[in-house]
């Protein structure tokens, strides 16, 4: 009997749809090839387009729908028409909150024959594991605006970090370091957030007694954004709280390939939920429909999905793929400096793909 993975798919706005179809692609392959599973897509028409029409950006109740899944694959919300601040928090905040998907994996990782904008650097040098808390944090929502659009207005944006959510995402990296047996560097900013962050340094210390094997370093937020361009193999395994942790994956990001080449996975640790895997990317108008997005950054994140359900040989396998078709260097699009469209591209991953048993 064929295991079945039922994955819903959420492919959004923009160059999300564009670049989903080939990680679906990649992942059906995958199936194929191995011949002891199969995925099954349902998809959700979510996102702006849905809004425009709608009034909301999924339904009502969205979250009851999605939870008979073994996962969420995503391609990205967010569109000129309706406010960022409506689309991120209507739909993939609902989801991560609601499915306390609390862990953003992002891997920072040079693959072979990527493009790197920093100088005299080696493979070896690049390959991080960011962990980003994804629950609360600088994204908690929690503030005020008050006397709006008067001279005296006033608004409150206020970061939430409890002892239970800062220790949680601690303690799975601290868990994850032991189990690669790799360091874990913490990014925080306690000089200037001198109430989360001093909090967040002094649980790192705390959960860190639990793990006298593991090697650890704690930088601010700017000495660490200085290290990823200048050293970046000081960092292996990385945690850092929800804010810090978007914005320097994308700089991670820009070292190790550029966005079209980063994923994500928010995770629920406990399975209660489906987890959601995603390209790090947004939407891309400026580009939309082109056809010209570069997908392997969604195909990084099929590989998580394969990893996620513990067939680790086929998620190395697909990340071998992308480092072939990049190393030949011919099927690229035009943001790594290649000519081809996204489906060439997907196209040619796929045929890379090899069993390996
Ligand atoms: P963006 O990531 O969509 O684009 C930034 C730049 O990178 C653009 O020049 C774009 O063309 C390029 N780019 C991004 N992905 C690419 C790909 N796969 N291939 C080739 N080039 C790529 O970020 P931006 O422009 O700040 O946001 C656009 C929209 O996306 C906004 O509505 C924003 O809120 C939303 N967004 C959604 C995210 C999500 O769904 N997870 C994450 C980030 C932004
Ligand atoms: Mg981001």
């Amino acid at each position: 009997m064929k295991k079945t993975y039922k994955i819903a798919v959420i492919a959004g706005d923009g160059i999300g749809p564009e670049v989903l179809t080939e990680g679906i692609k990649v992942l059906n392959r995958v199936a194929e090839l191995d011949g002891s599973f199969e995925f099954e897509f349902t998809h959700f028409p979510w996102g702006c387009e849905y809004y425009l029409s709608n009034g909301k950006m999924m339904d009502d109740d969205g979250l009851e729908q999605l939870k008979a899944f073994d996962a969420i694959y995503l391609g990205a919300v967010g569109f000129p028409g309706v406010p960022d601040h409506i689309s991120l928090w209507d739909l993939l905040l609902k989801i991560r909150k609601g499915f306390d998907q609390y862990v953003n994996i992002r891997p920072i990782k040079l693959l072979e024959g990527a493009p790197c904008p920093l100088k005299d650097i080696s493979r070896d040098q690049i390959d991080m594991l960011v962990i980003r808390e994804n629950s609360e944090g600088e994204y908690a929502g929690a503030g005020d605006w008050l006397f709006k659009g008067q001279p005296h207005e006033v608004v409150l944006q206020t970061g939430v970090f409890s002892r239970n959510g800062v220790e949680r995402i601690i303690r799975y990296a601290y868990e994850e370091a032991r189990k690669q047996g790799k360091s874990l560097t913490s990014i925080s900013k306690g000089n200037a957030l001198n109430y989360s962050m001093v909090f967040w340094d002094q649980v790192f210390d705390e959960v860190g007694r639990e793990y006298p094997d593991v090697k650890t370093h704690s930088y601010l937020v700017d000495a660490a954004a200085m290290f990823f361009v200048k050293q970046p193999w000081r960092f292996e395994i990385v945690v850092t709280s929800n804010l810090f942790g978007d914005i320097i994956t994308d700089l991670g990001a820009a070292i190790a390939g550029g966005l079209g080449l980063a994923a994500g996975a928010n995770i629920n640790p406990t399975r209660e939920f489906p987890s959601m895997f995603e390209p790090i990317h947004g939407s891309a108008p400026d580009i939309a429909g082109k056809g010209i997005a570069n997908p392997l950054a969604t195909i990084w994140s099929a590989s998580q999905i394969l990893d996620f359900f513990g067939h680790d040989d086929w998620g190395k396998e697909v990340l071998n793929s992308i480092e072939k078709v990049m190393l030949e260097g011919e099927v690229l699009t035009p943001d790594m400096g290649g000519q081809s469209s996204t489906q060439e591209v997907g196209q040619a991953v796929t045929g890379k793909l090899n069993i390996f048993l």
